[in-house]
């Protein structure tokens, strides 16, 4: 039996975020509960929704750039991979409140907290209005400039939290993201500029 858009939606969402939150548990129960073991499990499940958004990030201009039939299922297959952004973000939230209910002396930076709150609502209010009957609610325009601002508002929330302190310490997981995060923008801004070009050309 063929799931509804909707089902599809909402299965994908359980599906990446009870994975994150399966093997979260499984690695605590293997290695112990220390603050050292949450973090790594924060930063691991932080790292995988950033390479989800870069594939989001990158699925229309790389379309534009190179019309195959793997960047048209990129493309095609966006939504998804929002979905499941979301879900493994999910999983990131669940460990925050794991970590606040465990560590005894959980200290929460009040300005990076509020950020990161406020990016968690822009993540829900896009997984919301990611529904067919939510985004025909909310109408065409509006849907743009809600999931296109959400977008760039995310990729550049990330951004602060996987640089390091000072150039020497680029080496390592982190370096590697930043580098591909480099590349994303570079293939957005390659299609941007040969959109225009191709606009301005008379025809
Ligand atoms: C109130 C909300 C949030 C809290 C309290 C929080 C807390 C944390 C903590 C404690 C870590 C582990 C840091 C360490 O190892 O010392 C972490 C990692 C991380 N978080 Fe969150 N987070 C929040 C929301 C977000 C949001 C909204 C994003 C992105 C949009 C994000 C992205 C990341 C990233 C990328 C890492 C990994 C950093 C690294 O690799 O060094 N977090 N977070």
């Amino acid at each position: 039996m063929a799931l509804t858009s909707s089902q599809r939606n909402w299965a994908v969402f359980f599906a990446s975020a009870g994975l994150i939150g399966l093997l979260s548990a499984a690695w605590l129960a293997v290695s112990g509960t220390s603050d050292d073991n949450v973090r790594l499990l924060l930063r691991l499940s932080a790292r995988a929704a950033f390479l989800v958004l870069l594939l989001i990030f990158i699925a229309r201009p790389l379309r534009q750039l190179i019309a195959t039939p793997a960047t048209a299922k990129l493309l095609q297959n966006r939504r998804l991979l929002g979905i499941a952004f979301t879900g493994i973000h999910t999983a990131h939230l669940g460990l925050i409140f794991y970590r606040a209910r465990v560590i005894p002396d959980f200290d929460l930076n009040i300005s990076e907290s509020l950020l990161g709150a406020l990016t968690y609502l822009v993540i829900y209010l896009m997984f919301l209005t990611s529904f067919d009957a939510t985004a025909r609610a909310l109408g065409r325009s509006n849907w743009r400039v809600l999931h296109k601002v959400g977008l760039y508002w995310v990729f550049v929330a990330f951004l602060p939290t996987l640089l390091p302190d000072s150039l020497g310490q680029l080496a390592g997981a982190n370096g590697f993201i930043i580098l591909l995060a480099a590349v994303a923008i570079v293939t957005r801004l390659t299609a941007f500029l040969a959109s225009r070009q191709r606009r301005a050309q008379p025809q």
